[in-house]
This record gives structure tokens, sequence and C-alpha cells, in this order.
């Protein structure tokens, strides 16, 4: 199995830019057995065919890819989206793409704002560059526990319980389209027009450094001057992939083209929450909580280097704790500090040795999302 893995890790970054290290050459490599398996192969042969046989290589891009998702996932980034729909001058309307949409949650999470603020003129294209996961977004069907996103106000608007499922309701579907797409395949598809709105979360960790660069560069050659980009929580962009800049909006980063800052009015800062503490006594100074929430503070008005200074401390008073060392590494990251490494090693120990359940508590990132992250940025251990 492994030189098939070879083969097959070789084709699959070429053709769809995935990049295949780590814990998910484990993946792959069951991935490239099951094919096999099913394909009445041995996994070499297998291989072999794969880049001339297109259903081989589709059989193993559903397989090998992570189709985690979830309905209003990282849900500032749905309220900075309306925000931002609202403050475009009118008559507004266009398309917002839902790249890499996985089973659709993201796309109808979308279509559902829309809705609940009147952007009439305003739809999705989502696409994937997985065939069952498209068929599935299409299908707008899901079980109890994938709709945990949603609120029961949302439920009774958007969905109709079909026997034990619940299925998307017809008004929303004429909002969405959905088309098999594949991002490091050169450009965005002609149905997502100019690209006035993209959501691509949690893909670029996905793809080999070159291909998430040229699809950036991609992006930003088609998007309008007022254009946003939303990346996951856990894929800050380095200050390599100079064609975006950052904007911190409601505890959460989203990207605007380059060129175009100068002439985007600045949206008021918004207040960040701040989590509910017993203060500590008055002798032992701020916890780390407070200094974190301190830096997230910092970080919001723009100033990273205070920001840093204020994560350094809460890590240092919680060592254990990967939440502060990924804010700190993050910060450090983004503004192309040397320090980045280091932070990045320390949320890895802290990770280790059992932080997990921190790292989706506070940040809401999955510990599959982080540790790709840490191994795009450190390697493999
Ligand atoms: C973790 S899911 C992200 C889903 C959703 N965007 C979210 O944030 O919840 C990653 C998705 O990226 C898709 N993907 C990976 N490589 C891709 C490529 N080259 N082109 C298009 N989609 C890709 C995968 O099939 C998968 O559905």
């Amino acid at each position: 199995v492994s030189a098939a893995s070879d083969i097959a890790s070789e084709v699959l970054g070429r053709r769809i830019g995935l990049r295949i290290d780590g814990s998910s050459r484990l993946r792959l490599e069951r991935a490239v057995e099951e094919c096999a398996r099913d394909a009445g192969c041995a996994p070499d042969a297998w291989a072999s065919s794969l880049d001339s046989d297109g259903a081989a290589l589709q059989a193993l891009i559903d397989r090998v890819t992570v189709q985690e998702t979830a309905f209003f996932r990282h849900p500032e980034h749905f309220r900075i989206l309306a925000e931002h729909l609202h403050a475009l001058a009118p008559p507004s309307a266009g398309i917002i793409w839902s790249a890499g949409c996985a089973d659709g949650q993201e796309a109808w999470s979308i279509a559902m704002v829309l809705e609940e603020h009147g952007l009439l003129g305003w739809t999705v294209v989502a696409t994937d560059v997985s065939r069952s996961a498209i068929a599935r977004a299409k299908a707008g069907v899901y079980s109890e526990r994938q709709i945990g996103g949603l609120d029961d106000a949302r439920r009774a608007r958007f969905l109709r319980l079909e026997g034990e499922h619940w299925a998307i309701v017809h008004p929303l579907r004429r909002r969405v389209r959905f088309l098999v797409h594949n991002l490091a395949g050169g450009h965005p598809p002609l149905e997502a027009g100019d690209c006035p709105v993209v959501f691509c979360r949690n893909v670029l960790i996905y793809l080999r450094s070159e291909d998430a660069r040229r699809l950036l560069v991609n992006l930003h050659l088609r998007m309008p001057r007022d254009g946003l980009l939303a990346i996951g929580a856990a894929e800050a962009l380095s200050p390599a992939d100079a064609d975006f800049v950052p904007e911190r909006r409601d505890g959460a980063f989203v990207y605007r083209p380059r060129s175009d800052v100068a002439g985007i009015p600045a949206p008021p800062a918004p207040a960040v929450r701040r989590r509910r503490e017993p203060a500590p006594p008055a002798d032992r100074g701020p916890s780390a909580a407070e200094h974190a929430a301190l830096g997230e503070k910092h970080a919001a008005a723009g100033d990273d280097a205070a920001a840093i200074e204020s994560f350094r401390r809460a890590a240092s008073l919680a060592p254990g704790d990967p939440v502060h060392h990924l804010r700190l590494a993050l910060t450090l990251d983004r503004t192309g500090d040397s320090g980045a490494p280091r932070a990045f090693r320390a949320a890895r120990a802290a990770l280790a040795a059992g932080g997990r359940a921190r790292i989706e508590q506070e940040l809401g990132w999955s510990v599959v999302e982080v540790e790709r992250l840490l191994e795009s940025r450190l390697g493999r251990r």
C-alpha cells in the first residue's frame, strides 16, 4: 500500500493540490486500500490507473478529503456577511461563492442569512471537488446531529422534517446552485461571476502551499474592490499572501483585496466579548484569561504589538493551555515575527499534553484543523 499511496499522493497533489503529510498520509493509505478492494484490484495496479481513470480518481477524492462542516460554523462570519452586504451601495445584488462547501451546510447558512435580511438580489454558488459531497449538499437532507448549529427559529423556517431527517425547504433551494469544481484548477467557476464575496473556509489548510497561493492570486484577480474573503479561523494568511489584508471584525478575521484598502470605509469596531471570570485577588495581578481578553481587545483595535504582549503574558501564566499559545503564534505569524514557530511549537506541546477540549470550546476549531495548521507551520513531528 505504501508504494500505491506514493503514487496516489503525487496524483492528488498534481490534480487537486491536496497536500498529503502527517495524519493525512494514514487517511490516504486507508482510502487507497478501500478503493482498490472495491475495484477488485491490487493497490499498485489501481493507483497506476488513477491518472487515466476519472471515476477512480473521484472515488479516492471522495474518500480522502475531509468533509467536516456545520451550519453557522464560526457564526461571526455570518454576522459580518450580513453587515457587509447591507453596507454595499444599493441596488446591490450578486453571487456569494462557498468554495469547498463539503456537505453544503455553509452554503445553506449563507442562504438563510440572505433570506433573514431580505437581501433579495443575492444568490449562492457552492462548489466542491468531491462529487459525493456535492450530491449530498444538493440533496440538502440532514440528520438531527448535523443540524446542531441551527436554533429553533431557523429550523422552523428553513427545514422540514421528513421521516427522521431534516430537509431544506424549497424557497431556500432557489437561492443556491451546487457545482463540482476544483480550486486548484486555475480559475473560479464562471458561475461565480466576479466573486464579490467568497467563503473559502477550512480548505486552504488542505492544499499544497503553491496551490493555496495560486488560488488566492486568482481570487484577487476576480474580486471587485469592495470584495470580502472569509477563510477558516485556523488559516491566518501569512504576510507572503500580499493580495489580501486582514480586517478584524466581531472577534473574527475577514480579508479584503489589498488594492481596495484605502477606498473602503472601515466598519465600526465591534465590541469585544469578554468571558465572565471571577476577579483575581488584587495582589496576584490579572489572570491568564484576563490577559487573553485584553489581547483580543488590542487585536480588535489593530494594536498587534500590545496584543502579542498580552497573549505572551497569558501563555506564561497558563503554559498548559494551547489556546493562549495559538493566539500568540497566529498574531506573530500574521505580523511576520520570527518568534511564531516557537509559539506554534508551544501550542503543539500543550495540545499533545491534553488541551484538546479547550481548543474546541474556546476557539470553535476542530482539533484536526489545528493539527493541520500546526503541521503547515512546523512540518511533521
Ligand atoms: C473541511 S471541509 C470545509 C467545509 C466548509 N467550507 C467549512 O468550513 O465548514 C473542506 C472541503 O474542501 C474540499 N476540497 C479540498 N480540496 C479541494 C479542491 N482542490 N477544490 C475544491 N474543493 C476542495 C473538500 O472536498 C472538503 O469538502
